[in-house]
Protein backbone atom coordinates (compact mmCIF):
# COMPACT_ATOMS: atom_id res chain seq x y z
CA UNK A 1 0.00 0.00 0.00
CA UNK A 2 2.48 2.14 0.63
CA UNK A 3 5.18 1.97 -2.41
CA UNK A 4 4.43 5.25 -4.37
CA UNK A 5 4.80 6.89 -0.97
CA UNK A 6 7.94 9.55 -1.73
CA UNK A 7 10.33 10.32 0.99
CA UNK A 8 9.44 13.50 2.81
CA UNK A 9 12.66 16.22 3.25
CA UNK A 10 14.05 16.51 6.43
CA UNK A 11 12.80 19.26 8.81
CA UNK A 12 15.02 22.46 7.98
CA UNK A 13 15.47 23.07 11.53
CA UNK A 14 15.26 19.59 13.15
CA UNK A 15 17.47 18.06 11.51
CA UNK A 16 20.22 20.87 12.45
CA UNK A 17 20.03 19.21 16.20
CA UNK A 18 20.64 16.09 14.51
CA UNK A 19 23.33 16.81 12.29
CA UNK A 20 25.00 18.44 15.46
CA UNK A 21 24.39 15.81 18.33
CA UNK A 22 26.37 13.01 15.46
CA UNK A 23 29.24 15.45 15.26
CA UNK A 24 32.14 14.54 17.19
CA UNK A 25 34.09 17.79 16.67
CA UNK A 26 35.38 19.80 19.91
CA UNK A 27 34.54 23.42 18.35
CA UNK A 28 30.79 22.41 17.16
CA UNK A 29 28.21 25.04 17.60
CA UNK A 30 24.75 24.50 17.43
CA UNK A 31 23.11 28.05 16.45
CA UNK A 32 19.98 26.22 14.44
CA UNK A 33 17.21 25.60 16.84
CA UNK A 34 16.01 28.59 18.52
CA UNK A 35 16.38 27.02 22.38
CA UNK A 36 18.35 28.93 25.25
CA UNK A 37 21.43 27.82 26.71
CA UNK A 38 23.15 29.18 29.51
CA UNK A 39 26.79 31.03 29.26
CA UNK A 40 27.71 27.44 29.46
CA UNK A 41 25.81 26.38 26.39
CA UNK A 42 23.16 24.20 29.28
CA UNK A 43 19.66 24.24 28.72
CA UNK A 44 18.47 26.56 31.06
CA UNK A 45 15.62 25.41 33.84
CA UNK A 46 14.19 28.52 34.91
CA UNK A 47 14.43 28.68 38.37
CA UNK A 48 10.85 29.96 38.32
CA UNK A 49 9.57 26.60 37.17
CA UNK A 50 12.08 24.97 39.69
CA UNK A 51 10.00 26.39 42.27
CA UNK A 52 6.48 25.88 40.39
CA UNK A 53 7.30 22.10 39.92
CA UNK A 54 8.06 21.40 43.61
CA UNK A 55 4.75 23.26 44.74
CA UNK A 56 3.58 20.54 41.88
CA UNK A 57 5.02 17.76 43.70
CA UNK A 58 3.87 18.86 46.89
CA UNK A 59 0.51 19.21 46.21
CA UNK A 60 -1.14 15.82 47.25
CA UNK A 61 -4.44 16.99 45.71
CA UNK A 62 -3.33 16.72 42.09
CA UNK A 63 -3.74 13.38 40.01
CA UNK A 64 -4.30 12.44 36.49
CA UNK A 65 -7.41 13.14 35.43
CA UNK A 66 -8.42 14.76 31.99
CA UNK A 67 -8.58 18.04 31.85
CA UNK A 68 -11.10 19.77 30.38
CA UNK A 69 -11.34 19.47 26.39
CA UNK A 70 -10.50 23.24 26.28
CA UNK A 71 -7.96 23.34 28.78
CA UNK A 72 -8.15 24.15 32.48
CA UNK A 73 -9.93 27.94 32.36
CA UNK A 74 -7.34 29.54 35.28
CA UNK A 75 -4.58 29.00 32.69
CA UNK A 76 -6.14 29.84 29.04
CA UNK A 77 -7.61 32.91 31.39
CA UNK A 78 -4.24 33.88 32.79
CA UNK A 79 -2.58 33.72 28.83
CA UNK A 80 -5.46 35.73 27.77
CA UNK A 81 -4.71 38.33 30.15
CA UNK A 82 -0.81 37.85 30.01
CA UNK A 83 -1.06 38.81 26.13
CA UNK A 84 -4.24 41.39 25.61
CA UNK A 85 -3.00 43.02 29.09
CA UNK A 86 -5.44 44.24 32.46
CA UNK A 87 -7.05 46.78 31.04
CA UNK A 88 -8.13 45.49 27.69
CA UNK A 89 -11.29 46.56 26.35
CA UNK A 90 -11.82 42.79 24.58
CA UNK A 91 -11.43 41.19 27.99
CA UNK A 92 -13.51 44.07 29.85
CA UNK A 93 -16.35 43.46 27.58
CA UNK A 94 -16.42 39.49 27.87
CA UNK A 95 -15.50 39.05 24.03
CA UNK A 96 -12.26 36.99 24.11
CA UNK A 97 -12.14 33.11 24.94
CA UNK A 98 -9.48 31.19 24.68
CA UNK A 99 -8.21 27.47 24.55
CA UNK A 100 -5.27 25.31 25.45
CA UNK A 101 -3.23 24.28 22.81
CA UNK A 102 0.30 21.81 21.97
CA UNK A 103 2.51 24.91 22.39
CA UNK A 104 2.63 27.32 19.32
CA UNK A 105 2.50 25.06 16.47
CA UNK A 106 -0.76 23.59 18.28
CA UNK A 107 -2.24 26.68 18.69
CA UNK A 108 -1.55 28.04 15.25
CA UNK A 109 -2.73 24.62 13.09
CA UNK A 110 -6.30 24.99 15.81
CA UNK A 111 -7.23 28.42 14.67
CA UNK A 112 -6.05 27.80 11.33
CA UNK A 113 -7.87 24.76 11.01
CA UNK A 114 -11.21 26.81 12.55
CA UNK A 115 -10.58 29.11 9.75
CA UNK A 116 -10.55 27.09 7.10
CA UNK A 117 -13.60 25.53 8.18
CA UNK A 118 -15.44 28.49 8.71
CA UNK A 119 -13.45 31.97 7.87
CA UNK A 120 -15.34 32.31 4.62
CA UNK A 121 -14.24 35.99 3.36
CA UNK A 122 -10.93 34.26 1.80
CA UNK A 123 -8.92 31.18 1.10
CA UNK A 124 -5.68 32.93 0.86
CA UNK A 125 -3.18 33.19 3.57
CA UNK A 126 -0.09 35.24 3.38
CA UNK A 127 3.12 34.93 5.60
CA UNK A 128 6.11 37.12 5.33
CA UNK A 129 8.95 36.38 3.29
CA UNK A 130 10.95 34.76 5.06
CA UNK A 131 8.65 33.90 7.81
CA UNK A 132 9.13 30.41 10.40
CA UNK A 133 9.49 27.50 8.45
CA UNK A 134 6.46 25.64 9.56
CA UNK A 135 3.36 29.20 8.64
CA UNK A 136 3.50 27.29 5.39
CA UNK A 137 3.33 23.83 6.32
CA UNK A 138 0.42 24.07 8.90
CA UNK A 139 -1.92 26.19 6.71
CA UNK A 140 -1.21 24.78 3.42
CA UNK A 141 -2.20 21.34 5.77
CA UNK A 142 -5.36 22.38 6.07
CA UNK A 143 -5.79 23.66 2.50
CA UNK A 144 -5.35 27.42 2.22
CA UNK A 145 -3.40 29.10 -0.84
CA UNK A 146 -0.52 30.55 1.04
CA UNK A 147 0.71 33.42 -0.30
CA UNK A 148 4.09 35.77 0.79
CA UNK A 149 4.22 39.42 2.15
CA UNK A 150 7.49 40.68 1.46
CA UNK A 151 9.11 41.67 4.90
CA UNK A 152 13.12 41.61 5.14
CA UNK A 153 15.33 44.02 2.85
CA UNK A 154 18.70 42.36 2.06
CA UNK A 155 20.31 45.65 1.26
CA UNK A 156 19.11 47.85 4.41
CA UNK A 157 19.27 44.63 6.17
CA UNK A 158 15.70 45.76 7.67
CA UNK A 159 12.29 45.86 6.85
CA UNK A 160 10.82 46.14 3.16
CA UNK A 161 7.95 48.22 4.45
CA UNK A 162 6.91 49.83 1.55
CA UNK A 163 6.55 46.30 -0.31
CA UNK A 164 4.29 44.92 2.34
CA UNK A 165 2.09 47.45 2.03
CA UNK A 166 1.77 47.26 -1.01
CA UNK A 167 0.91 44.08 -0.83
CA UNK A 168 -1.19 44.33 1.71
CA UNK A 169 -3.12 46.54 -0.89
CA UNK A 170 -3.17 44.00 -3.24
CA UNK A 171 -3.96 41.87 -1.56
CA UNK A 172 -7.96 40.01 -1.53
CA UNK A 173 -10.07 41.97 0.63
CA UNK A 174 -10.37 40.10 3.66
CA UNK A 175 -7.07 37.95 3.45
CA UNK A 176 -5.87 36.24 6.57
CA UNK A 177 -2.59 37.62 7.52
CA UNK A 178 0.08 35.87 9.62
CA UNK A 179 1.95 38.65 11.62
CA UNK A 180 4.85 37.98 14.11
CA UNK A 181 3.57 39.86 17.79
CA UNK A 182 7.68 40.44 18.21
CA UNK A 183 11.23 39.10 17.96
CA UNK A 184 10.42 38.52 14.37
CA UNK A 185 11.65 34.46 13.26
CA UNK A 186 13.90 34.15 11.18
CA UNK A 187 15.19 38.20 10.74
CA UNK A 188 15.13 39.68 14.38
CA UNK A 189 13.20 42.84 12.40
CA UNK A 190 9.97 44.39 14.26
CA UNK A 191 7.75 47.27 12.75
CA UNK A 192 8.18 50.31 15.03
CA UNK A 193 5.12 51.13 16.68
CA UNK A 194 5.07 54.05 13.79
CA UNK A 195 4.85 51.14 11.04
CA UNK A 196 2.75 49.19 12.71
CA UNK A 197 0.38 51.54 12.57
CA UNK A 198 0.43 52.26 8.78
CA UNK A 199 0.28 48.29 8.94
CA UNK A 200 -3.24 48.16 10.81
CA UNK A 201 -4.63 51.23 9.21
CA UNK A 202 -4.25 49.32 5.85
CA UNK A 203 -5.69 46.34 7.37
CA UNK A 204 -8.62 47.43 8.48
CA UNK A 205 -9.53 49.35 5.12
CA UNK A 206 -8.86 45.76 3.64
CA UNK A 207 -10.75 43.82 5.61
CA UNK A 208 -7.79 41.80 6.21
CA UNK A 209 -7.72 39.19 9.73
CA UNK A 210 -4.55 39.30 11.67
CA UNK A 211 -3.32 36.23 13.05
CA UNK A 212 -0.78 36.68 15.05
CA UNK A 213 1.99 34.65 16.21
CA UNK A 214 3.32 35.63 19.56
CA UNK A 215 6.67 32.87 20.78
CA UNK A 216 8.31 35.58 22.53
CA UNK A 217 6.60 37.88 24.85
CA UNK A 218 8.85 39.28 27.63
CA UNK A 219 11.66 36.94 25.58
CA UNK A 220 12.17 40.00 23.04
CA UNK A 221 12.89 42.39 24.70
CA UNK A 222 12.55 41.75 28.86
CA UNK A 223 9.41 43.63 29.02
CA UNK A 224 6.04 41.42 29.07
CA UNK A 225 3.97 45.02 27.77
CA UNK A 226 6.07 46.22 25.23
CA UNK A 227 6.12 42.79 23.64
CA UNK A 228 2.32 42.88 23.46
CA UNK A 229 2.52 46.28 22.13
CA UNK A 230 1.23 45.49 18.60
CA UNK A 231 -1.25 43.16 19.47
CA UNK A 232 -3.12 45.56 22.08
CA UNK A 233 -3.08 48.01 19.17
CA UNK A 234 -4.94 45.90 17.46
CA UNK A 235 -7.54 45.06 19.54
CA UNK A 236 -7.80 48.68 20.58
CA UNK A 237 -8.72 49.70 17.38
CA UNK A 238 -11.35 47.32 17.42
CA UNK A 239 -10.25 44.23 14.95
CA UNK A 240 -11.03 40.80 15.39
CA UNK A 241 -8.17 38.70 15.59
CA UNK A 242 -6.49 35.37 16.82
CA UNK A 243 -3.13 35.14 18.55
CA UNK A 244 -1.29 31.70 18.92
CA UNK A 245 0.88 31.91 21.97
CA UNK A 246 3.48 29.52 22.93
CA UNK A 247 5.65 29.18 25.90
CA UNK A 248 8.39 27.08 25.14
CA UNK A 249 10.61 29.83 25.24
CA UNK A 250 9.35 32.54 27.77
CA UNK A 251 8.59 29.73 30.20
CA UNK A 252 11.55 27.51 28.46
CA UNK A 253 9.33 24.77 28.69
CA UNK A 254 10.56 23.73 24.88
CA UNK A 255 9.20 19.63 25.45
CA UNK A 256 6.01 20.36 27.74
CA UNK A 257 4.16 21.58 24.80
CA UNK A 258 2.01 24.24 26.27
CA UNK A 259 0.42 26.61 24.29
CA UNK A 260 -3.16 29.22 24.26
CA UNK A 261 -4.88 30.29 21.39
CA UNK A 262 -6.48 33.65 22.02
CA UNK A 263 -9.46 34.68 20.35
CA UNK A 264 -10.94 38.55 20.12
CA UNK A 265 -14.25 38.63 18.77
CA UNK A 266 -16.80 41.63 18.39
CA UNK A 267 -19.33 40.12 21.00
CA UNK A 268 -19.07 37.58 23.75
CA UNK A 269 -21.65 35.07 21.87
CA UNK A 270 -19.39 35.14 18.61
CA UNK A 271 -16.06 34.46 21.38
CA UNK A 272 -18.43 31.61 22.72
CA UNK A 273 -19.74 29.94 19.55
CA UNK A 274 -15.93 29.93 18.21
CA UNK A 275 -14.95 28.70 21.21
CA UNK A 276 -17.41 25.75 21.17
CA UNK A 277 -16.49 25.02 17.45
CA UNK A 278 -12.80 24.96 18.49
CA UNK A 279 -13.76 22.74 21.04
CA UNK A 280 -15.10 20.19 18.90
CA UNK A 281 -12.07 20.10 16.46
CA UNK A 282 -10.19 19.91 19.48
CA UNK A 283 -11.79 16.65 20.49
CA UNK A 284 -10.85 14.98 17.14
CA UNK A 285 -7.69 15.60 17.28
CA UNK A 286 -6.22 15.59 20.72
CA UNK A 287 -9.37 15.11 22.72
CA UNK A 288 -7.56 16.86 25.57
CA UNK A 289 -5.13 18.69 25.97
CA UNK A 290 -1.74 18.06 28.24
CA UNK A 291 -1.43 19.16 32.10
CA UNK A 292 1.88 18.99 33.06
CA UNK A 293 3.40 22.34 31.51
CA UNK A 294 0.52 24.35 31.69
CA UNK A 295 0.12 23.45 35.77
CA UNK A 296 3.94 25.25 35.40
CA UNK A 297 2.09 28.20 33.75
CA UNK A 298 -0.95 27.91 35.79
CA UNK A 299 0.77 28.49 39.04
CA UNK A 300 3.26 31.61 37.74
CA UNK A 301 0.99 33.46 36.06
CA UNK A 302 -1.37 33.41 39.10
CA UNK A 303 1.09 34.07 42.11
CA UNK A 304 2.16 37.93 42.25
CA UNK A 305 5.49 36.55 43.68
CA UNK A 306 6.54 33.78 41.21
CA UNK A 307 4.79 36.52 38.06
CA UNK A 308 7.26 38.66 40.19
CA UNK A 309 10.39 36.11 39.92
CA UNK A 310 9.52 35.00 36.30
CA UNK A 311 9.74 38.50 34.95
CA UNK A 312 13.62 38.28 36.74
CA UNK A 313 14.20 35.16 35.10
CA UNK A 314 12.89 36.80 31.32
CA UNK A 315 15.74 39.62 31.73
CA UNK A 316 17.89 37.24 32.92
CA UNK A 317 17.37 35.33 29.16
CA UNK A 318 17.14 38.59 27.06
CA UNK A 319 20.08 40.32 28.24
CA UNK A 320 22.28 37.64 27.85
CA UNK A 321 21.37 37.40 24.72
CA UNK A 322 22.00 41.35 23.79
CA UNK A 323 24.82 40.43 25.42
CA UNK A 324 26.02 38.48 22.57
CA UNK A 325 24.52 40.23 20.40
CA UNK A 326 27.12 43.36 21.00
CA UNK A 327 30.26 40.79 21.61
CA UNK A 328 29.43 39.37 18.17
CA UNK A 329 29.78 43.22 16.32
CA UNK A 330 32.57 44.15 18.51
CA UNK A 331 34.51 41.01 17.28
CA UNK A 332 33.71 41.39 13.68
CA UNK A 333 34.68 45.25 14.11
CA UNK A 334 38.12 44.01 15.76
CA UNK A 335 38.83 41.18 13.18
CA UNK A 336 37.72 44.34 10.26
CA UNK A 337 35.48 41.72 8.87
CA UNK A 338 34.07 42.95 5.38
CA UNK A 339 30.44 44.38 5.16
CA UNK A 340 28.35 46.08 7.64
CA UNK A 341 27.13 44.37 10.94
CA UNK A 342 25.12 46.81 13.11
CA UNK A 343 21.95 44.90 12.02
CA UNK A 344 23.18 42.12 14.81
CA UNK A 345 22.90 44.66 17.46
CA UNK A 346 19.61 46.28 15.67
CA UNK A 347 17.96 43.03 15.52
CA UNK A 348 15.44 41.77 18.40
CA UNK A 349 14.84 38.22 20.05
CA UNK A 350 15.90 34.97 19.59
CA UNK A 351 17.78 35.07 16.21
CA UNK A 352 20.16 37.02 13.99
CA UNK A 353 19.74 36.98 10.40
CA UNK A 354 23.55 37.61 9.58
CA UNK A 355 23.13 37.96 6.17
CA UNK A 356 25.26 34.61 5.44
CA UNK A 357 24.49 33.42 1.93
CA UNK A 358 23.89 29.54 1.64
CA UNK A 359 27.21 28.72 0.19
CA UNK A 360 29.00 30.25 3.14
CA UNK A 361 26.51 28.44 5.55
CA UNK A 362 27.85 25.06 4.47
CA UNK A 363 31.11 26.14 5.00
CA UNK A 364 30.59 27.02 8.14
CA UNK A 365 29.24 23.48 8.80
CA UNK A 366 31.82 21.83 6.69
CA UNK A 367 34.95 23.64 7.73
CA UNK A 368 33.93 24.53 11.23
CA UNK A 369 31.18 22.41 12.55
CA UNK A 370 28.92 25.19 13.08
CA UNK A 371 25.02 24.68 12.03
CA UNK A 372 22.72 27.03 11.09
CA UNK A 373 19.73 27.37 8.53
CA UNK A 374 20.97 28.22 5.34
CA UNK A 375 18.95 31.19 5.21
CA UNK A 376 21.56 32.33 7.45
CA UNK A 377 19.47 32.83 10.54
CA UNK A 378 21.42 31.82 13.77
CA UNK A 379 20.02 31.29 17.39
CA UNK A 380 22.14 33.96 19.52
CA UNK A 381 21.19 31.78 22.45
CA UNK A 382 24.00 29.11 20.76
CA UNK A 383 26.54 31.22 21.32
CA UNK A 384 28.27 31.96 24.59
CA UNK A 385 31.82 33.81 26.11
CA UNK A 386 33.03 30.07 25.22
CA UNK A 387 32.60 29.89 21.53
CA UNK A 388 32.01 33.73 20.50
CA UNK A 389 36.14 33.84 19.35
CA UNK A 390 35.74 31.13 17.33
CA UNK A 391 32.20 32.24 15.76
CA UNK A 392 33.05 35.16 14.88
CA UNK A 393 36.33 34.18 13.26
CA UNK A 394 33.98 31.49 11.34
CA UNK A 395 32.05 34.47 9.97
CA UNK A 396 35.41 36.62 8.73
CA UNK A 397 37.15 33.56 6.97
CA UNK A 398 33.29 32.82 5.03
CA UNK A 399 32.81 36.27 4.28
CA UNK A 400 36.71 36.51 2.87
CA UNK A 401 36.78 33.63 0.90
C1 LIG B 1 12.92 27.68 15.83
O1 LIG B 1 12.46 28.45 14.98
O2 LIG B 1 14.10 27.28 15.81
C2 LIG B 1 12.06 27.23 16.96
O3 LIG B 1 10.86 27.93 16.96
C3 LIG B 1 11.91 25.77 17.04
C4 LIG B 1 10.97 25.24 16.01
O4 LIG B 1 9.94 24.67 16.40
O5 LIG B 1 11.24 25.35 14.82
Amino acid sequence: AFQTVPQAPADVIFSLTAGFKADTNPNKINVGVGAFRTDELKPYVLPVVKKADAILFNDASLDHEYLPIAGTPSYTKAAAKLILGEGSPAIRENRVSAIQTISGTGSIHTGAAFLSQFYKKSRKCYISKPTWANHRNVFALVGFEVEEYPYWNPETRGLNYDAMIQTMQNAPNGSIFILHACAHNPTGVDPTQEQWKGIAEVMRAKGHFPFFDCAYQGFASGDLDRDAWAVRYFVDLGFELFVAQSFAKNFGLYGERAGNLTIVAKSPADAGRVLSQLEKLQRSEISNPPAYGSRIVDIILNDPALYAEWKENLKYMSNRIISMRKQLYDRLIELGTPGTWNHITDQIGMFSFTGLKAPQVKVMKEKYHIYLTDNGRISMAGLSTKNIDYFARAVDDVVRN
